[in-house]
């Protein structure tokens, strides 16, 4: 293990060289109670050596710019460079959000643009970037559903349905807006169980959040019927955008008769994801919800752009500033680079690339749900659990292989889930790579299961504790 940049710390190293301050000292004003009274502890190290720190932390990650990233629900397509050059542009890097409108008026026009082709992708009229993750988005939209029953004098509608297949944030968003979370059962299908649905819709239910395809993988075959039982229960459908990528430029939500309807910028439309984030949700709605968005939403009036802030019923500003304006021009530089028909083709070359895994994985994996699938699909360990090998050890082992673990344990209504997207950007080569990655483990499961349960090997960092890692994380360095 190599030592810690604490470690390599030598007193008088530094090699920084300020120039002189070229402005007069001001007062501070920041309360004593607030200000440290004691320098804070920072490694000396030399230029050369702050640069092999953060270069060797780079090279402990894996990103999709390493290999295949399959992990399910979370579209880790690869990010085209070119998007990287549009954010850096100077004219879009550089502004500032105070800025007068008149000199940003091609920054407004990309926000413009964006909501405009998100619109058009989605099939709703209105579109609010503020939101900055899906989960942001999804509680913008559930407030949206309040702020709508609550101007019509309904408030006796306390309670969201959601599915029990939903992603987490589903049931917490809504919780976080004050319903009551009323779960949805799945049918031998895996999908929404209507008699379910009919039977808990009523008067007290605000409407049902639901994605689509699910996160199975599955079409919700039933999607129009689902949306006629909520919208005559008087309920509102919203639509979780996070699977967007298996279906966008085939079908639209809106369509479907979804009324809103987020979309995770950082997974559909080959922004960064995760650590490498910042991510980006925006909001779109039907035009009788536009009033309630976010305020102040990019308008347009005679080719002048300007921020619209006389939005009575907006339910406010849910974010500083406008959202992540630099993950919004990746968005857009991606969308105007592939185009419709690019769209709807890397759509179609995501269903096809998790359709062929899923038949070459299966029988090898078991395959609850074993038909035509979305951009994702669920396998688990069954095969592989009489040998005493569980999910987890699958996905650790194949870290060893150079790969990042699948989705695992997710979604809930399946036993030990192994759910794999491999999404659009990767080749019919690399799919085989992969799969042949997994072939090999389950025969290692059969044959020498304990190189599989005490993987990974190869790693920096072996197989940690995760439960004391999750609860109590060490996150700095405390000395020696
Ligand atoms: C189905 C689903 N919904 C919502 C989310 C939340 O999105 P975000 O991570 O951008 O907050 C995710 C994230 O993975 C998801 O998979």
């Amino acid at each position: 293990m190599s030592k810690l940049i604490f470690e390599k710390s030598a007193p008088g190293s530094n090699a920084f060289d300020l120039p002189p301050c070229d402005v007069p000292e001001q007062p501070i004003n920041i309360p004593a109670r607030f200000l440290r009274d004691t320098e804070p502890v920072l490694p000396d190290v030399s230029e050369v050596e702050a640069v092999r720190h953060f270069v060797g932390l780079s090279h402990r990650a894996y990103g999709v710019d390493d290999g295949l990233y399959p992990l399910g629900s979370c579209t880790m397509k690869y990010n085209p460079k070119i998007n990287e050059w549009a954010a850096r542009l100077p004219g879009f890097a550089c502004i500032h959000p105070y800025q007068p409108e008149e000199t940003v008026q091609g920054a407004l026009e990309i926000m413009y643009e964006t909501g405009r082709m998100l619109s058009e992708i989605t099939g709703m009229d209105q579109f609010t970037l503020q939101p900055a993750a899906g989960a942001h988005g999804e509680l913008t939209g559930v407030m949206i559903i309040k702020a709508y029953h609550n101007h019509r004098g309904d408030y006796n509608r306390t309670k969201m349905m959601v599915p029990d297949s939903a992603h987490g944030t589903n049931p917490a968003s809504s919780n976080v807006v004050g319903y009551e979370v009323i779960e949805i059962k799945s049918n031998s299908r895996g999908l929404v169980d209507l008699e379910d649905l009919k039977a808990h819709m009523g008067p007290d239910i605000a409407g049902l959040m639901l994605t689509n395809p699910n996160t199975l993988g599955l079409f919700e075959e039933d999607i129009k019927e689902i949306a006629a039982i909520v919208h005559e229960g008087g309920g509102l459908l919203y639509y979780d955008g996070a699977n967007l990528n298996g279906i966008m430029g085939v079908t639209r939500p809106g369509d479907m008769g979804f009324d809103i309807v987020h979309s995770n910028l950082h997974k559909t439309f080959s922004t960064p994801h995760g650590g490498g984030g910042p991510g980006s949700g925006p909001v779109g709605v039907k035009e009788y919800l536009a009033g309630y968005l976010p305020c102040p939403l990019v308008a347009k009036k005679d080719d002048r752009y300007y921020w619209d802030y006389d939005r009575p019923l907006s339910i406010g500003r849910v974010k500083a500033f406008n959202g992540n304006f630099g993950v919004i021009v990746k968005a857009y530089t991606y969308m105007k680079a592939l185009g419709g028909k690019g769209i709807k083709e890397a759509c179609e070359q995501a269903v096809l690339n998790a359709n062929y895994l899923r038949c070459r994985l299966q029988p090898t994996y078991e395959v609850p749900f074993n038909r035509i699938c979305k951009h994702e699909f669920v396998a688990t360990n069954k095969n592989q659990h009489q040998h005493g090998v569980a999910t987890l050890d699958i996905a650790k082992r194949l870290m060893d292989f150079g790969y990042h673990p699948p989705t695992v344990y997710f979604p809930l209504i399946v036993h030990e889930a192994l759910m794999i997207e491999p999404t659009e950007t990767e080749s019919r080569e690399r799919l085989d790579d992969f799969a042949e990655a997994l072939l090999t483990i389950a025969r290692e499961a059969e044959n020498e299961p304990d190189t599989v349960k005490t993987a990974p090997h190869t790693t920096v960092i072996k197989r940690v504790d995760e439960v004391t890692a999750a609860r109590k994380p060490v996150l700095k360095w405390e000395g020696q």
